[in-house]
């Protein structure tokens, strides 16, 4: 009977083994690293990616959990391998090849990341990888890839669901553990399918450093970060720890104001938003690096409980988020999207806040919680007294309520 039970026992294990799609326990927190697209397009080379493996390092910035830095679009040659088949990179960017930039990137402590599409060709023409699924995945894997970000382009009658499936079993027969980055910009509602496929599924289209409204291409439009936010709408239910929804890379230190950046910043940690750092790291000012490494703010994201923010209130562009925390505790963040600055009075014993996904209640009026500003890191009093501060157009102020006991 015994015998039997164990022999039970361990068909079981198998047949779990066989059936997972994807490797486990690799993203338990929303991953954080960097990526060569919003800075530099397919303008990359191995001296300025071992530069940015360098700068991820001395800048704290490795310190403060970021991980990942991962090639974009235009790391290949134009062609496959005549004979073999296999991907190219591109010898004048890469003379050295993905296998010693992966060690020097592991050799930081650091992980490494490349980008395909399930098309026949990559956004930017390149060779993609319909039809080469188990062929690249184990190319990935005798690199040390870690990571892999997986496009959309150029797949005309493909099924979706069916192709990002297929690459994650390519990646888990290949048995190198990777993180697996659906891209296909939310097209075919992929929250609903991809958390037993990869760690991270695109919501949108692409991420422009604008804060609101579209920037024009022609032929196709990107997004204002505000834009993305109001597109996360309804999403927060399908991510937690292991699967997260993806808002698209961060456009911090691009171009837009201080204010700007810091509540993109925000806004992505309030969502639990993988945090991919997309500015050139070896230029960056340090109002950017504050931003990107404050720690108290990254912690909201990282949160152990994983569960994403939600808009709990707005009047006229004000806008009052909330996020529930291990411990119970919770970040709290005013955003003021208008052009004016705006005053609040918010007294926190009126409200009585329940997040009906984790069922978790705020209610002041009870329990008592201390204040924390994230991001002047100050501690400004107790839920007991009325909440009185000005905000700045574009900007947050962002408070971990931490519980008294
Ligand atoms: C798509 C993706 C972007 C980037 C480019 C590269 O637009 O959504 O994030 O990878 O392709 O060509």
């Amino acid at each position: 009977m015994k015998r039997i039970f164990i022999v039970l026992i361990l068909s079981l294990m198998c047949l779990t083994q066989i059936n997972a799609q994807k490797f486990q326990g690799l993203a338990k927190t929303p991953p954080m690293g960097w990526n060569s697209w919003n800075i530099f397009q397919t303008n990359i080379n191995e001296k300025v990616i071992k530069e940015i493996a360098d700068v991820m390092v001395s800048s704290g910035m490795k310190a403060a959990g970021y991980k990942y830095i991962v090639l974009d679009d235009g790391w290949m040659s134009m062609r496959r391998d005549s004979i073999t088949g296999n991907l190219i990179p591109d010898p004048k960017k890469f003379p050295h090849g993905m296998k010693a930039l992966a060690d020097y990137i592991h050799s930081k402590g650091l992980k490494f990341g490349l980008y395909n599409c399930a098309g026949t060709n990559t956004c930017q023409g390149y060779p993609g990888t319909r039809g080469y699924e188990y062929q690249d995945a184990r190319l990935y894997a005798t690199w040390g890839i870690d990571y892999f970000k997986y496009d959309w382009c150029n797949t005309k009658g493909i099924n979706a669901k069916e192709a990002y499936t297929t690459m994650s079993k390519a990646l888990q027969k290949a048995g190198h553990p990777i993180v697996f980055s659906v891209c296909e910009w939310g097209l075919n509602k992929p929250w609903k399918w991809a958390a037993s496929v990869g760690e991270l599924w695109r919501t949108t289209d692409d991420i422009y450093h604008v804060f609101d409204g579209v920037h024009d291409f022609g032929t196709w439009s990107a997004l204002g970060v505000m834009r993305i936010v109001d597109l996360q709408k309804g999403l927060r239910k399908y991510a937690g720890p292991g699967h997260w929804n993806d808002p698209d890379m961060l456009e911090v230190g691009n171009g837009m104001t201080t204010s700007e950046d810091r509540t993109h910043f925000s806004m992505w940690c309030m969502l639990a938003a993988p945090l991919i750092a997309g500015n050139d790291l070896r230029k960056m000012s340090k109002t950017t690096l504050d931003i990107l490494t404050n720690r108290e703010v990254i912690a909201v994201d990282q949160d152990s409980l994983g569960i994403e923010g939600f808009k709990y209130a707005d009047n006229d562009s004000l806008e009052f988020w909330v996020k529930p925390l291990e411990k119970g505790d919770w970040a709290v963040c005013f955003l003021n999207r208008s052009s004016v600055k705006k005053h609040i009075d918010f007294d926190w014993r009126k409200e009585i806040i329940t997040d009906s996904l984790s069922h978790r209640k705020l209610i002041a009026k009870i329990n008592k919680y201390k204040l924390r500003n994230l991001w002047t890191k100050k501690n400004i009093g107790t839920t007991k007294r009325v909440l009185k501060a000005s905000i700045d157009s574009h900007d947050v102020l962002m408070l971990r309520l931490h519980k008294i006991k």
